[in-house]
């Protein structure tokens, strides 16, 4: 792949795997880019600058803060820079520095600074990256939206098997080309997304709602339209920050859902139903705020609302791609695969929401992608990497 003209800011830190990060650093000058090497203290004791330096073409930046080319400019030059920040390989140590927003060296103090995507490619004894604080600091860096490869299984320097080896540079090098390539591959098309939760009002003050915070359509919306889609969002409430420069259609309650989705649905390619709709609402909600009765129990008699996916469902044109979420607690595949069936649906996303990680108002999400013809587990990923995701399967259902 051509990557001429695209700036790529590789730290390499201090494990045995540096040593790859030549190989990574000869694959991405081949393809044209322009490199430029940060390495920690640690990492000049594994692989010496000078390797860098020659394969690069462009000076070493290390920890003593005294590389005139940068440093004279400014010491976040690098950070501005960069089309994709990429540590190869990455240590629990800056892995951990990076979730806390430790600036203590060149390569910290230049991440933190960064508004370029970030790749890491962590590389450690199995202990390592499977200790609590390691997998906590990597949730918190998936759901920031780092991008992540591997690290995979294998014989460790130290002599252990298991994961933490890191990724090979060839695999590296097509994820950096992936996240600066990122394709336009959604333009022309007309997606419609719905998120957040509907409010099914019980009297003027109280209302029947549900955890959804509006995340997971949220970034839904966000991807299809970098990847550029015209994107309609249907939404109910949300407590998160709200996309912008996207067209919103707010709703309150699935009744007010169903009537702006049947409007907006005959012109989409694509409707991905991510919202969590309430079942049930008031038969009939007070005129004036109910008043308590001390020792008598309050009933209130719910009658079932409308299923707004299997309304859409109803309708869908052949050429029209339909997704529904399934939030689920107990047998989720199952139900999944009931609600893909019964709602005429292309895909549904199972999310198993006991999980830690997984579902409501979380900034990442576990999900299992379920078509008629197969069933796809992914790993924790952040809601933006499983909309990602999703939008990559949608492509998929609509080649065929
Ligand atoms: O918003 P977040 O905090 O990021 O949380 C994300 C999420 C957990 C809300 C999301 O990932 C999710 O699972 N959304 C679907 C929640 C849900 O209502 O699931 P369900 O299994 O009850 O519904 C199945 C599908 O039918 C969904 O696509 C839902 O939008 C739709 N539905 C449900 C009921 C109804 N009356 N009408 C519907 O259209």
């Amino acid at each position: 792949m051509d990557l001429t003209g695209r700036k790529i800011v590789l730290g390499v830190t201090g494990g045995i795997a540096a040593y790859k990060s030549a190989e990574v650093v000869s694959r991405l000058r081949h393809s044209g880019a322009e490199v430029h090497v940060i390495m920690t203290a640690n990492a000049a004791k594994f692989i010496a600058p000078l390797t860098f330096q020659t394969l690069s073409a462009n000076p070493v930046v290390t920890d003593t803060f005294a590389a005139p080319e940068y440093w004279n400019v400014e010491h976040v030059a690098l950070a501005k820079l960069a089309d994709v920040f990429a540590v190869v390989p990455a240590t629990a140590n800056i892995l951990a520095k990076m979730a806390c927003g430790i600036a203590d060296d060149m390569l910290s103090t230049t991440l933190l600074a960064t508004k370029a995507p970030v790749l890491v490619a962590p590389a450690m004894n199995t202990g390592m990256w499977t200790a609590d604080a390691t997998k906590r600091n990597m949730e918190i860096l998936r759901a920031r939206g780092v991008h992540v490869v591997g690290p995979g299984c294998g014989m460790l320097a130290c002599g252990d098997e298991g994961d933490g080896r890191m990724s090979e540079p060839a695999e590296i090098v097509s994820r950096i080309e992936e996240i600066l390539l990122k394709k336009q591959d959604l333009q022309g098309l007309k997606v419609l997304v719905t998120a957040g939760a509907t409010r099914e009002r019980l009297d003027p003050v109280r209302f029947l709602t549900n955890d959804s915070s509006g995340k997971m359509g949220f970034a839904l919306a966000e991807a299809a339209r970098e990847r550029g889609a015209d994107v309609t969002l249907v939404k109910g409430n949300t407590t998160a920050k709200v996309p912008e420069n996207i067209r919103i259609e707010e709703i309150e309650s699935a009744n007010e859902m169903l009537q702006a989705m049947q409007k907006a649905a005959p012109e989409q390619d694509v409707i991905i139903q991510a919202a969590a709709v309430a079942d049930y609402r008031a038969a009939n909600p007070a005129k004036t705020k109910i008043k308590k009765k001390a020792g008598e129990p309050l009933v209130i008699t719910l009658e079932e609302n409308p299923d707004i996916a299997k309304a859409i469902g109803a309708m869908k044109q052949p050429e029209q791609t339909l997704v529904g979420f399934a939030a689920e607690t107990n047998d989720v595949i199952r139900h999944a695969k009931q609600k893909l069936a019964s709602k005429n649906l292309d895909m549904i996303v199972a999310n198993d929401v006991t999980k830690p990680g997984a579902g409501f108002n979380t900034d990442t999400n576990i999900v299992t992608l379920i078509t008629k013809e197969k069933e796809e587990d992914l790993p924790m990923m952040s809601k933006r990497e499983v909309a990602d995701a999703i939008l990559d399967r949608i492509l998929e259902i609509r080649r065929k």
